[in-house]
Parts: C-alpha cells; structure tokens; sequence
C-alpha cells in the first residue's frame, strides 16, 4: 500500500522503515529535511514539503501523523488538508488526547476527510518487534488502512477499539497503567536497596529472575534489568522524572468521571514531586513540628 509519514522521530522513523521493509511504498515528511534525506537513505520516499508529501500519494491519500500532541497535530492538518480531498484519511498516531481526536474527526468529515485516532505502544523497540496498535474510528475506513496496521502491528497487536476517539482514550489509559506499574517496580526497588542486605542484593539478578515465572513479570522489569545491567546503581541517571501529558489527562478524566484512580494518582504527582530538590511542603511539615512540639529541625546545608 501507498501512505504518506508525517514526522521522522524516534517512533516516525522507525515506523516508516516497519513499513518498507513490509513491502509498503512510503512517502515521508519532516520539518528537518536532515531527517527527511536519512530516511531516503533507508529507502523511505523523501517530500520536503506537506503539499509535495499530499500530491506524491495516489487517491484515496493516506497520512499518518507521528507528531508531538496538540499544535502540532493541528498546524500539520491545517496545511495538509489543502491537498487532501474528500474520501483521502488521516491516521493519527501520535499520543493525541482523545477529545481533541473527537474534534479533529467532526471538522475533518465536514469536508469529507476520514479520521483515524491510532494509540501506538512499543516505543523504539516497535521496529524488530511490532507495535501495539489501538484504534478508534469507522470501521470501514480502519479497513482500508488494514495492511498498514498489519504491517505495523504485533501478531495480534492491533485493535479497533470503537467509535472516533476510542482509540487515544485506550491508549490514555493504556498510559496510565504504565505509570501505576512503573512506580511500584520503583518502590519495591528502592525498598531492597536500602534493606540491611546493601550489596548482597544484586538488582539487576532479582530483576532477572522474577522474569522467570513470577506474577510480576513484564516487559518494563526487563528494560530494568537492563538499566541496572548497565549502570547497577544507575548513577548516571538523575531521578528527575518528565511527564508527557497522558497521567494528567487519565486523572483529569477520572475527576470527570468520579472513578477513583489513586495508585496513578500517585504515580503522577510522584513525578511532579521528583523534580523539586527540596519541596516547600516538606519546610512546612519541618517547620510545624518545630513550631507545636519543640522538634528539631535541620537548617539548609546541613
Ligand atoms: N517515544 C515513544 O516511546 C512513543 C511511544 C508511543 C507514542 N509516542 C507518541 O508519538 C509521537 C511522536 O513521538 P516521538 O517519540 O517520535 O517524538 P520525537 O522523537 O520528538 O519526534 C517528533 C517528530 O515530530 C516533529 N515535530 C515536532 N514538533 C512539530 C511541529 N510543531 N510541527 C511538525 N512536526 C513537529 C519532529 O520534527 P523535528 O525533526 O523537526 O524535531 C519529529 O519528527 C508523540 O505524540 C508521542 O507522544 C511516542
């Protein structure tokens, strides 16, 4: 099949290549033409502007976004769909919030353009192993983008999850998980590392074992014990700890909805809380301890 790549990113890139390497013909765009020529250099078709990326495409055009979430997403759509006509679609594979899915969806159909929201797992590993891939949109024009999906996707590893923007909303879920189980793996590990034992426990041989039968086996435990393979204290890793949007978003929604979500509650703020070195809260706490019960308290540079 013919599809067009917008943004050659860690995931773009690799997703583009995915395709190739399937027997696709893929034609990709990105706003650094350095990105653009090393992707011709991998048999990718290079366009150097979105109009010469639309008009390369034979009908119905087929785009895929691979693009940080919101202006982004809609600067990219507003150009693009000057070449577009009314049956061409565009797939959405970024990590969009799926309300902003639902809207690009309504004013893309209003010109007959189909909208497709694609929530992608797999991160830069999706090359050599296949994506997971959760859709949301008709199921006609899912359809018609089968073989990309196919092509992109695990055996098994693709979905229509429902309706336009059900397949962010899975995928903002999907997210939230991973932020509850990433913060327990980090309790438990934090826990033996400051147990008696000190170096009697290897973390990186505990991390490997419990990939041996264990219930608490995953992937993200074999990405640490790779880390901890690495760097077995991980000292050259700070523990300041970024979010991209989808934690917010799941606890918003859950707000919205009144369900009560409080590991990736927790998860989230923990994040927020990694990037303070020394939190007001924490003074505060310090100074009202001092304050009723004469306690100590521990002056800066102590
Ligand atoms: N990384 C992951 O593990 C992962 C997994 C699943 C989903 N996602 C989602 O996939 C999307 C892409 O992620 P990524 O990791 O590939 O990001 P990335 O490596 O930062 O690449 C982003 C791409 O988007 C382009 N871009 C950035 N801002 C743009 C703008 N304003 N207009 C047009 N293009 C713009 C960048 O162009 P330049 O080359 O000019 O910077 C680059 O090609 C995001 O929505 C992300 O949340 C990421």
């Amino acid at each position: 099949m013919r599809i067009g790549m917008v943004g050659l990113g860690r995931m773009g890139m690799n997703m583009a290549l995915r395709l190739v390497q399937d027997g696709h013909v893929v034609t990709a765009f990105d706003r650094s033409s350095e990105r653009t020529k090393k992707a011709e250099g991998l048999g990718i078709k290079g366009a150097y502007t979105l109009e010469a990326l639309a008009s390369a495409l034979p009908s119905p055009k087929a785009v895929w976004l691979m693009v940080p979430a919101g202006e982004a997403v809609d600067s990219t759509i507003a150009v693009l769909k000057k070449g577009l006509a009314p049956g061409d679609i565009i797939i959405d594979g970024g990590n969009s919030f799926y309300k902003d899915s639902l809207r690009r969806h309504k004013d893309l159909a209003a010109i007959g353009i189909h909208f497709i929201d694609a929530g992608v797992s797999g991160g830069i590993w999706g090359l050599t192993e296949g994506y997971c891939i959760m859709a949301g949109g008709e199921a006609a024009v899912c359809g018609l983008i089968g073989p990309i999906f196919k092509s992109l996707a695990q055996e098994g590893g693709y979905l229509r999850c429902g309706g336009p923007g059900s397949g962010h909303f899975v995928k903002m879920a999907h997210n939230g998980i991973e932020y509850g189980l990433m913060e327990a793996y980090a309790e438990g590990f934090e826990l033996m590392k400051a147990s008696g034992y000190g170096e009697e426990l290897d973390l990186k041989n505990i991390a490997r074992l419990w990939m041996r039968g264990s219930v608490v086996r995953s992937w993200l435990l074999e990405l640490l014990e790779t880390a901890l393979s690495r760097d077995p204290g991980l000292s050259a890793i700070s523990g300041f700890v970024e979010d991209s949007g989808e934690g917010r978003w799941t606890v918003k929604e859950a707000l919205d909805l009144s369900v009560s979500l409080p590991v990736i509650t927790e998860a989230l703020f923990r994040r927020f809380r990694s990037r303070q070195d020394d939190s007001f809260a924490e003074k505060v706490l310090a100074a009202l301890r001092k304050e009723f019960g004469g306690h100590s308290v521990k002056s800066e540079g102590e």
